[in-house]
């Protein structure tokens, strides 16, 4: 009998993405499908969604109740790309198709209609399996936009498992949406979804082992340590893969060269390529790059005054890519307006740029305050570009210092701009270094960062949960 799992979640790549939460919901289903387990998908129909490149059919109607009406839902189908996994997507235009995924680029919680929008589609996923003929044997949530689910579920339901992919999100909901959610709730005038679902939930995961131990206390926890320290054994660390399909230098068609670890030569003219897309002068100096979301996670704001007067000196190149908070945003291209030789970026989302950024640099850049997991030192390694980390959470846990047997990245452990130069002082050295840094490259290009490690974890703990 195949295990039947129910995901719930803001995001599923490539239909809906904003962050790394979307590329794990994208293909761990996929992956655990390779394993015979019978995963479905449920997640918004966005307003943004767009029906020429990912259609979908309505399967079912439903009418959830909500603010003392009968809201009526159509239920569209469609699957993640090249799988045979179901994805169904909750079309209710007043209340969740009013905009994209967040009303923030940054998936920071933002507006109460956000937080409406999540609490709608939990409840409409509890009402689904009814209606799509599809019992689960597990829930498997995520995040706080998923977690009010356990809120909905009767007392009979089937285990629930819901993962944080990251603890600084999270929902609020005033009592007048409870109320329109139909929950009674008493004494705060504020609910936390997030807190609620940790406490509902039978089971706990997170995306690295070290992030599951950071949450346990500040700052990490962000104020919810109390019931993560409390539910500690029923808490586990499973890092994240990679769509090595998607992120495969050998085959990649959004990159000027292909190549693997025996034709490193050929990264190199994707090098050039990228200097000459962002009109960077052409000159052997490292290229460093960063593809992020612009929060205060990630570190963008110690990395700019870092890597300032390097940049100055000409001893590097620095390519960004990413979006999110307006100062972080400007901080970057300042830069480039100020040093346009030797600093290129562009504020958006842009996949095909990010593989460019991916193939092209030297080294990679992601000097996190917190990193649940991440994705892009992983991806990094894929195409023979060293990471530069700081250690926290799955950096930490993927990430091995090249001054350690086997290492194939450079890890700093404080958080400031001091420490952070240190180590790009290691990098220009070990790019000096022609036969070792090939020797580098190799070993981090030769990891495993597939899905199916992680896969098999997940299922462990399903049929743990179902005994
Ligand atoms: C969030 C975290 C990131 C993690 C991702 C997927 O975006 O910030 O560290 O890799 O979720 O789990």
């Amino acid at each position: 009998m195949k295990i039947k799992v129910l995901f719930v979640a803001s995001e599923v790549t490539p239909l809906a993405k904003v962050g790394g939460l979307g590329d794990v919901v994208g293909a761990l289903p996929k992956a655990l499908s390779k394993f015979g387990v019978d995963v479905r998908v449920i997640t918004g129909y966005y307003g943004t969604h767009d029906e020429k490149i990912y259609p979908t059919k309505i399967t079912g109607k439903m009418f959830v109740p909500w603010n003392n009406e009968q809201l009526s839902v159509n239920i569209r189908k469609t699957i993640i790309p090249k799988s045979r996994v179901p994805v169904y997507l909750i079309d209710q235009p007043r209340v969740v198709g009013t905009g994209g995924v967040y009303d923030s680029p940054t998936a920071i919680a933002g507006s109460e209609a956000e937080v409406e929008r999540f609490l709608f589609i939990s409840k409409a996923a509890v009402l689904l399996p009814e209606i799509i003929k599809f019992k689960p044997d597990i829930w498997h949530l995520h995040d706080w936009h998923a977690a009010p689910v356990t809120l909905f579920l009767d007392s009979t339901h089937a285990p629930v498992l819901l993962t944080i992919h990251n603890l600084a999100n999270q929902g609020w909901a005033s009592l007048a949406t409870m109320i329109r959610a139909g929950l009674s709730v008493s004494g705060a005038k504020n609910f936390n979804l997030f807190r609620a679902g940790l406490e509902k939930a039978d089971y706990l995961s997170t995306v690295s082992p070290t992030y599951a131990l950071e949450i346990q206390s500040a700052p990490c926890g962000e104020g919810l340590e109390d019931i993560l320290r409390r539910r500690q054994r029923e808490l586990t660390g499973i890092v994240n893969g990679i769509d090595t399909q998607v992120f495969n230098p050998a085959t990649d068609r959004c990159i000027v060269r292909r190549y693997d670890a025996h034709h490193l030569e050929r990264k190199f003219l994707n090098t050039t390529a990228l200097r000459r897309f962002g009109g960077l002068e052409n000159i052997l100096v490292p290229v460093f790059g960063i593809v992020s979301r612009f929060t205060n996670q990630k570190g963008v704001d110690i990395l700019v005054e870092a890597i300032e007067p390097f940049i100055k000196d000409k001893r590097l190149q620095f390519v960004f890519l990413g979006q999110g908070e307006k100062n972080l945003e400007e901080l970057c291209l300042d830069l480039a307006k100020r040093y346009p030789q030797f600093c290129y970026g562009k504020i958006g989302f842009d996949a095909v740029l990010a593989q460019k950024i991916y193939a092209g640099s030297d080294f990679f850049l992601m000097p996190s305050r917190f990193e649940p997991c991440g994705l892009g030192q992983l991806i990094a390694m894929r195409y023979g570009t060293i990471p530069i980390v700081r250690a926290t959470g799955g950096l930490k846990d993927t990430v091995t210092d090249i001054s350690e047997p086997g290492g194939s990245g450079l890890v700093f452990d404080d958080f400031n701009s001091r420490a952070l130069q240190k180590i790009i002082d290691h990098a220009l050295a070990l790019y000096s270094n022609r036969a070792k840094i090939k020797t580098v490259r190799r070993r981090a290009m030769r990891h495993d960062f597939s899905w199916e490690a992680s896969a098999k974890e997940y299922l462990k703990l399903y049929k743990h949960l179902m005994k």
